[in-house]
C-alpha cells in the first residue's frame, strides 16, 4: 500500500523512491538536522542514501505499508521526511515519530501540516496505538512548537536522555494520546 497524503496544494506525503537520492544527500548534509537529530549520518553521503532506500523498501516488505514517508513538492521533489518507529507486541499502544524538512521550506508551517496528516493516518492504520510520543532536545524550539501546534502536550524532561558527539543532551518527551 503506497500512501499518498495531501498536507497542503502542490505537496503531499507519499513514499520514498529510487531518485531520491540527490535531495537526501543535498538537505541532509544540514548543521540543523545533524544537531537535532539522532539517526541520520554525519556527513550523509550517496551511499547512506541509497542505504535508506533500500531499508524503506526491505520495511515496506515486512510490514506491507510505507511509514517512513517523504515530503514531496510538485515543483521541488523532495523537501522532508516524516516517520515512525513502527514498535510492535508489548510496545505496539505506543510509537514515536521523527521529521526533517529541507532547510529552504522551513518557517513556512510545512512540518506542523506533516505532522498533524500524518498522526491522523497514523492512527487510522493503526487502530491499537493509544499514544504518539516525540523526543526533542531542549534547545530545539522550533520542532516544540511543530508540536504544540498539533496538540502534543510536553510530558517531561528527560535529562541528559541523548547522547551526540560525547555530549549528554536533555530531551523534552512529547506525546499526543489518541
Ligand atoms: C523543526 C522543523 C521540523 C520545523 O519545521 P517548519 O516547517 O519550519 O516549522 P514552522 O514553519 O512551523 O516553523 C517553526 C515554528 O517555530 C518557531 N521557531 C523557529 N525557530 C525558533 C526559535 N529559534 N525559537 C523559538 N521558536 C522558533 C517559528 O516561529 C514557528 O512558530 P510560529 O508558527 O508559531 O511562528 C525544521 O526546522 C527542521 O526540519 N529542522 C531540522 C531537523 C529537526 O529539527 N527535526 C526535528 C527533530 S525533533
Amino acid at each position: 500500500m503506497s500512501p499518498e497524503l495531501p498536507i497542503r496544494p502542490g505537496i503531499a506525503l507519499t513514499p520514498f523512491q529510487e531518485g531520491d537520492q540527490h535531495h537526501l544527500v543535498l538537505y541532509l548534509n544540514d548543521q540543523q538536522v545533524q544537531e537535532n537529530t539522532a539517526n541520520i549520518p554525519t556527513p550523509y553521503t550517496h551511499k547512506d542514501a541509497d542505504e535508506w532506500l533500500a531499508h524503506v523498501q526491505q520495511m515496506f516488505l515486512e510490514r506491507g505499508a510505507h511509514f517512513e514517508l517523504a515530503i514531496r513538492h510538485e515543483q521541488h521533489g523532495l523537501i522532508g521526511g516524516i516517520g515512525c518507529f513502527m514498535r510492535t507486541g508489548l510496545e505496539g499502544h505506543r510509537d514515536e515519530i521523527g521529521y526533517w524538512l529541507a532547510a529552504p521550506f522551513r518557517g513556512q508551517g510545512i512540518m506542523p501540516a506533516a505532522v498533524s496528516a500524518y498522526c491522523q493516518w497514523l492512527f487510522s492504520m493503526r487502530p491499537n496505538l493509544a499514544r504518539i510520543e516525540a523526543k526533542v532536545y531542549t534547545h530545539n524550539e522550533a520542532s516544540c512548537r511543530v508540536l504544540e501546534k498539533n496538540g502534543f502536550q510536553k510530558e517531561g524532561l528527560m535529562r541528559k536522555a541523548t547522547k551526540k558527539n560525547d555530549r549528554l543532551i536533555d530531551t523534552w518527551l512529547w506525546a499526543k494520546i489518541r
